[in-house]
Formats: C-alpha cells, structure tokens, sequence
C-alpha cells in the first residue's frame, strides 16, 4: 500500500472522505449540510454544482488590501494577525455590543453550508464555507425601529495590510445590505471552510457571505456591524456608482457597464471550458425573489 505523507492529505482529501463516510451511514449530505442547491440546468461539461477545489478556493481570491492579483491574497496574508479579534455591533440597537471571536465561536454553532459564489467579474466557485445565519447575530442586540439598513466594515490596518496604503478604494472596506435582506437565513456569518478554520485570504477570521449577489458584497475580515436608517455607501459605489450598485443582485440580464453578466466562468474547469448561464439571484431566486417585489432590478441594480 502507498503510503501517503502528511502534507498530502489536504483538506479536501479529508473533507471528501467525511462526506462520503456521513452519507454511507445513510443520513445523506443533508446531515452535515444546509445545502441549499437551487436546481440547475444548463450544467456545463462538469457537474456544476461539484465542490471547488481547496487550492482555488484559497489561492484564487480578490482581497485588494493584500494586492489586486488574484494570488497576492494567498501570498501576502501568511502573516496577518487575526487575534485577538472584536467586533462591534452598533448603531440603532437596544444594546450595543463587542464580542471577541471565541465568544462568537462558542455562542453561535456554525453549520456546513455549499454555496456557490458569483464575482462580479464574471466567475464562480462552489465554496463549503461553515457558518451560522447573521440573523442570529443581530438578534442579540434588538435592533430599533430605525435600523433600515445593516453597515458592514473591514479592518482598517495599513501596516498589515500593505493595499489600504494605496487609494484603490476607499478604506476600510466598506458594505451594506438592506435589514430584511441582512436578516434572510441565507446571509452567512462564514467562520471557516472546507470543515476548517477560514484562511486569511479568505476573509479570516470572520467573513459574511450572501449567495444571491455578487461576491464583492461579501466583506471579510469584519470588525465592525452598525445598523442605520439610511442606505449606507459602500467601498465600490463610491469608487464607480454607474458600475456597482447597492443591491448588487446576481442578475444575467443587467450587464455590467463594460462586460456582459449574461454567463460565467466556472474555477477549476480550464480556461477553455464553455461558460455556463447565469441564472437569476445566482439560483437562489426561490428563497430570495420576494425581497424584490415589485421593484425595478435594472434600476435599483
Ligand atoms: N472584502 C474585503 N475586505 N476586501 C476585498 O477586496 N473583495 C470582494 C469580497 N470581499 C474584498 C472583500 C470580492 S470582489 C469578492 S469576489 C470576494 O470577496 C472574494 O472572496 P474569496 O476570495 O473568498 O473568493
């Protein structure tokens, strides 16, 4: 027998071999997972809803205050201090509160969750992050009546984080999302992935993710949460209002200013591989749609 050295079971091998080992016990995927697969068609040569590798995922990333190539995150965040590590969650709330991420870790359980994201650029993985529903999180602190809108913020850490000392956004990183939208169960507080801790290219040690839009909504390394009345603005509406929106919805039939949205790219098929279509919400449109109603998606995109 081929003995296999340590450095070659990788989290992948590992979380594979559990999945498989959960699902011969006959409890199915559903044991470990909320999964939440929209149906797809339109699959291309792979299957699409197949599981991104752990190399793409971690060395295949936008972080821009590590450096605006896709491999800088992974290399230049190797030493990025994330404890100790609070966040803050202010604003229109009853009770304004900081928490460490231990006391996060130990009060919140967080759960597999496959989801696929979508950037903006026009390419999409399929991610196992592990996480718990940000409304959890909120409803810690009551928010008032007044609290329309969720603010999220990035650390700010030029000395760590050597991009913040150029201005190619806004720092710190900056995002919103509406309450309702920030409240839906599919909005994640990611804590991890691949059944690991989350790296720090990913957004460690504490990310938030929603499915439905694209990726550059999804903050990491948050350390600050303010609910507020008014519609915040985020890093990328103040660097191109006509190109990124507040909603920022998956959506095939609003291109972007100078791409089409109409089809991505999936990671880990090759370059040469057809694009896919995207679909509506990126497939989470039966669980989100009716955030929308009624409203003009190529006007409020
Ligand atoms: N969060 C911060 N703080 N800084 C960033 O540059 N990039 C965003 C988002 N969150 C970004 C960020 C973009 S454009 C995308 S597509 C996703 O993170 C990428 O997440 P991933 O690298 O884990 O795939």
């Amino acid at each position: 027998m081929k003995k296999i050295k340590h450095s070659e079971i990788t989290p992948e091998n590992i979380y594979k071999k559990r999945r498989s080992f959960v699902k011969k016990l006959g409890f199915g995927a559903s044991a470990l997972a909320v999964s939440s697969f929209p149906l797809i068609s339109n699959a291309s040569s792979k299957d699409r809803n197949e599981l991104t590798s752990y190399k793409d995922i971690t060395t295949y990333n936008n972080y821009y205050e590590f450096g605006t190539s896709k491999g800088d995150p992974h290399r230049n965040s190797k030493m990025f201090k994330t404890h100790p590590w609070n966040i803050s969650i202010e604003g229109e709330v009853d009770k304004p509160i900081k928490l460490s991420m231990e006391e996060i870790l130990d009060s919140f359980l967080s759960e597999e969750r496959v989801y696929r994201l979508r950037c903006v650029e026009g390419w999409s993985m399929v991610i196992p992050w592990m996480g718990f529903s940000l409304s959890k999180l909120l409803s810690k602190v009551n928010p008032t009546s007044k609290a329309k809108f969720v603010a999220f913020e990035s650390i700010y850490d030029p000395d760590q984080m050597k991009g913040q000392k150029y201005p190619v956004l806004n720092w710190p990183y900056k995002e919103g999302l509406r309450i309702d939208e920030a409240m839906h169960p599919l909005t994640t507080v990611v804590t991890g992935l691949y059944g690991k801790k989350l790296p720090n290219q990913n957004g460690a040690p504490l990310r938030i993710f929603i499915p439905w839009k694209y990726g550059f909504k999804s903050a990491k390394a948050i350390v600050k949460i303010k609910l507020v009345e008014k519609m915040p603005m985020s890093s990328w509406m103040w660097a191109s209002p006509r190109e990124y929106g507040f909603y920022s919805n998956v959506n095939p039939n609003v291109n972007h200013p100078r791409w089409s949205q109409a089809t991505e790219r999936i990671i880990g098929e090759g370059i040469w591989a057809p694009r896919v279509k995207t679909l509506m919400f990126n497939g989470y449109g039966d669980q989100v749609a009716n955030l929308y109603t009624g409203m003009d998606l190529k006007k409020f995109f």
